[in-house]
């Protein structure tokens, strides 16, 4: 693990980037399976390429911890959770990307785990919790799609304590606005599908940990799981983290500001994003995130059919099911198995990089053609 003086924006830039006179800049693009016997590197599935350490290092220096990078965020979340033995007890959010509610249930079915499901935003139950004891307490904060925010620094440390390991799903947040391993967190982990690749054009995940023994124990389950990065998508994700900060930045500013403007809109009954003042998560996001992020949530007046139709004018903001890229993504998420708790009218918006007047122009015609269909 290196420890790295300089600021996010800057390690952003700079970190995994090939040294020494006559070498490239960006790491090569290693298309390669099998290597030479004789040196570090003897077949990817385990040991990686050139290029996934170099978005293993860039990540991990930004999270503070040693990075091991995935296919996507679930086989980096699937790590996680492998490690945990049958009739393990589980504490987990009643919020949280449904992949890893399905995680829970067939942990739960076929393996005997003890879940139980807590409001992200409540931290007394989960500092009961941990008193009780559990193998693993598994945060997401901000939460998808609630945008409810977790008391991360509060329920590590006394986690840590009691030496109950936390792992935090990051990918809202990005390492930009919360670093969970600086508070305790044994397991930061995202999807890289998300802000980090930020582009809308590869799977990924990472799984950071501080730990050395943990660290050796992800590779592990690299290895034998074999849901490892492919070097092209590991280019992409480290050529993606470049320019997080610039992009998050600017996703950031529009997403608060269209935030404002959505809560002022007669046809939208209720707006959650933790950077505004009025939102319940705004006191705790002001203490624990750097910034309130680029995805928020509203939910609007009428039948979801009446919305569905709405949404489907869109032109700029485009209708998808996934978040984090430069371009404005909107979905209805209660259409989605696994959903059962989101409210039927709740969209979740991540905000791009657009110019955020069109992006205003955009959603304020939908919303008129709810208004007056
Ligand atoms: C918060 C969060 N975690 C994990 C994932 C899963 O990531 P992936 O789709 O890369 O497997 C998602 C996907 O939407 C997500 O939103």
């Amino acid at each position: 693990m290196t420890k790295n003086k300089f600021r996010p924006e800057t390690i952003a830039v700079r970190a995994g980037r090939p040294h020494g006179p006559g070498q490239p800049l960006n790491p090569p693009i290693v298309a390669a399976s099998n290597f030479r016997q004789g040196g570090e590197l003897e077949y990817s599935r385990g040991d990686g390429t050139e290029t996934v350490a170099a978005l293993e290092t860039a990540v991990g220096e930004l999270e503070g911890g040693w990075a091991v990078a995935f296919a996507s965020g679930m086989a980096a979340i699937s790590a996680v959770f492998d490690g945990l033995p049958a009739g393990a007890t589980v504490v987990a959010p009643d919020d949280c990307y449904q992949g890893v509610a399905a995680v829970l249930t067939e942990g739960a079915q076929r393996l005997g785990w003890r879940v139980t499901r807590l409001a992200t935003d409540d931290g007394e139950p989960w500092l009961r919790a941990i008193e009780a004891g559990a193998d693993l307490l598994w945060l997401e904060s901000p939460s998808n799609p609630m945008m409810a925010v977790a008391d991360v620094p509060r329920i590590c440390a006394a986690a840590e304590a009691a030496g109950v390991v936390v792992a935090v799903d990051n990918t809202f947040a990005t390492p930009l606005l919360q670093r969970p391993l600086d508070h305790g967190a044994g397991y930061s982990v995202h999807s890289a599908t998300k802000f980090i690749g930020g582009h809308s054009d590869l799977l990924g995940g990472v799984v950071v940990t501080a730990d050395p023994r943990w660290r050796d124990d992800l590779r592990r389950r690299q290895t034998i799981g074999g849901a490892t990065i492919g070097s092209l998508e590991a280019f992409l994700a480290l050529r993606g983290l470049r320019t997080l900060p610039v992009r998050l930045a600017r996703s950031q500013a529009s997403a608060a500001d269209l935030a404002l403007r959505l809560a002022k809109h007669p046809a939208v009954t209720s707006v959650r994003y933790p950077g505004l003042t009025t939102d319940p998560g705004y006191p705790v996001a002001k203490r624990c995130l750097s910034g309130p992020g680029a995805v928020l949530s509203f939910e609007t007046a009428g039948s979801t059919e009446a919305l569905d139709r709405a949404l489907s004018g869109l032109d700029v903001v485009t209708v998808a099911t996934s978040l984090g890229a430069v371009e404005s993504t909107i979905e209805r998420r209660a259409r989605l198995e696994g959903q059962e708790h989101v409210p039927p009218t709740l969209v979740r918006l991540s905000v791009g990089c657009e110019h955020v007047d069109d992006l205003w122009a955009d959603l304020a015609g939908m919303l008129e053609r709810l208004v007056e269909p």
